[in-house]
């Protein structure tokens, strides 16, 4: 009987401490789970590039076939990355890229356009007029500088308003340390534009608990068990989806590891989610999930016949006396 090869993939994750990261990996399982050729070594980094980096030349010493990466920063990452690349192993990167092209496929959405459709919804939301704070993302990750730059570049269309960019690094506590030190400039702020939920939901906070009620807050990510459910309580005003791949990153593995073409770039679908169809995208979130849970116990069941399938093959053979 012929063996199906295996395969290694390295997957490395720069962190999965918070909810998006969390989303990508459910997304990955729930992909393997029709790839049974497939094995993964997974690895999460901390949100730590020097971790990041011993984590990969780790997985390569392991012999992996393929490198799934969503590298922390870009400038840290990218030698040892180019360096598997050249060795021969092939490199999916997802979300964050690197500075070099030393990867087969890179996977997610166009931070650029992300970036833009926030600045599209927060110039008409201000009907053309008043202040915004931006806070960005780690600027040496490369969502950070093309979400600025999409919004920048809306934003510059209309004189009369103007950014106050703050400098933040995704997680919550660069918004705990600066916004709460900001009380005069919010005086005068209508809006908030954060890179990811995360940042928004904590500055939403934060304006609460300083008697500022009145200033909205649009983030990015849209995920289901935080973003859009801070839109649909009306926490934010609007997020940005921004898919994590983490499904699409499998099956690019997949085809490459399979001697199939896979596109050098694959940009993931992005939207504005505001109270007009948060709960629509719920519910087809909810569906999805639903279904992939339904296939995993179907999957699960049928290597159950085929286990009790295999016992009886072999116990017809010992009877036969073969
Ligand atoms: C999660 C995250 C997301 C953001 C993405 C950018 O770690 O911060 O919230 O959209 O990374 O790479």
């Amino acid at each position: 009987e012929k063996q199906e090869k295996i395969y290694l993939i390295g997957i490395s994750q720069l962190g999965d401490a918070d909810a998006w990261r969390r989303e990508m990996k459910e997304e990955i399982d729930r992909e393997l789970v029709f790839n049974p050729d497939l094995k993964i070594l997974y690895r999460q980094a901390n949100y730590n590039s020097a971790e990041q980096v011993q984590q990969i030349r780790e997985l390569a010493a392991r012999k992996i076939d393929l490198l799934i990466v969503s590298p922390n920063e870009a400038a840290p990452l990218t030698p040892v990355i180019d360096s598997l690349y050249k060795q021969g192993i092939p490199v999916v990167v997802v979300d964050r890229n690197i500075s070099s092209d030393s990867y087969n496929s890179f996977i997610g959405a166009d931070n650029i356009e992300v970036g833009r459709l926030a600045g599209q919804y927060a110039a008409s939301y201000l009907d053309k007029t008043g202040n915004i704070i931006e806070i960005t993302g780690l600027p040496s990750s490369t969502p950070a500088l093309q979400r600025e730059k999409g919004f920048g570049d809306e934003i510059a269309r209309y004189p009369h308003i103007n950014v106050t960019v703050i400098q933040g690094d995704w997680l919550e506590g660069s918004v705990q340390r600066q916004l709460p030190r900001m009380k005069k400039e919010l005086q005068n702020t209508r809006l908030i534009f954060a890179h990811n939920d995360v940042m928004a939901n904590t500055a939403a906070a934060i304006c609460k608990e300083l008697g500022f009620p009145g200033i909205k807050v649009i983030g990015v990510d849209a995920q289901p068990r935080t973003g859009l459910e801070f839109v649909e309580n009306r926490s934010l005003l609007a997020s940005v989806l921004y898919p994590t791949g983490g499904g699409e990153a499998i099956r690019a593995a997949a085809k490459i590891l399979h001697g199939q073409e896979a596109p050098k770039r694959d940009f993931l679908r992005t939207i504005i989610v505001d109270s007009t169809n948060v709960v629509m995208l719920q519910q087809q979130f909810n569906r999805v999930i639903a279904q992939q849970k339904d296939i995993v116990r179907q999957d699960g069941l049928l290597k159950e016949q085929a286990r009790t399938f295999r016992t009886q093959k072999n116990l017809i053979l010992i009877l036969i006396g073969n």
